[in-house]
């Protein structure tokens, strides 16, 4: 049977917004799907590392992603398994939270093929999940992947909220080093994509005031509101 296209909630912000626990919190109570790309990202830079890769190599990358396969639920728990036949098979779900993952990503995800690579796969998952919705979290999912989402949010907070968030995350880290490299990574993927700046129809949610639940109230108020106007 054909199944409709699932609705897209399209959900972009800078590291430490809360943008992945919201998302995922907000998809959830919709009953849809939750599509994480940054883990894509995440987990394609690991297979790198792994397979002796040159991650700045932007041939060489997609020669990997070519071979590439990577499997995670849009439901359910948020487990991660990548493989290259006869090379890697890996549970990554862990290892790419890792802080040398959060350092190294930036080096596969600028080169332009890599990504238009990612976000063909990114956008099979969602057409073939079979749901009725897919909320997608990313840095260009508003402009790049699905521009024409019918609900498309910016999340932002302050770099010092982000860095109290992430540090209360890392135990053991000093706020002033999370917050460089909270800054260190920002500027690097900012080169590559804007993803401070709301594009044309975006709503901009600044959660810096917001706690847990009030910012998955605010996506899902913007989500009931553009249901109203369909
Ligand atoms: O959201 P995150 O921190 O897990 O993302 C990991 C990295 O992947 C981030 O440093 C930038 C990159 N990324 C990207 O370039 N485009 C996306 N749509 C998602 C993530």
């Amino acid at each position: 049977a054909v199944t409709d296209a699932p609705i897209l909630v399209a959900i972009d912000g800078p590291a430490g917004s809360g943008k992945s626990s919201v998302s995922r919190a907000a998809a959830e109570r919709l009953a849809f799907g939750i599509l994480d790309t940054g883990a894509a990202y995440r987990a394609l830079a690991w297979t790198a590392l792994e397979t002796g890769t040159d991650l700045d190599d932007p041939a060489a990358v997609e020669m990997l992603l070519a071979a590439w396969r990577y499997e995670t639920a849009l439901r359910g728990d948020a487990r991660v398994l990548v493989r290259v036949p006869g090379h890697v098979e890996a549970d990554v779900t862990a290892a790419i939270r890792e802080p040398d993952i959060s350092a190294q990503v930036s080096r596969v995800s600028k080169h332009p093929g890599v990504r238009d690579g990612l976000n063909a796969m990114f956008r099979r998952i969602v057409a073939d999940s079979g749901l009725p919705g897919v909320v997608i979290e990313g840095r260009d999912i508003t402009t790049v992947v699905a521009p024409d989402a019918p609900v498309r949010i910016l999340m932002t907070a302050s770099a010092e909220v982000r860095a109290h968030r992430r540090a209360g995350e890392l135990p053991g880290l000093s706020h002033e080093h999370v917050l460089a490299d909270i800054e260190a990574r920002d500027a690097k993927d900012a080169l590559v994509v804007d993803f401070f700046t709301a594009a044309p129809g975006v709503t901009t949610i600044d959660t810096s005031d917001l706690d847990f639940d009030g910012s998955v109230d605010a996506v899902i108020a913007v989500v009931r509101g553009a249901q109203n106007e369909l």
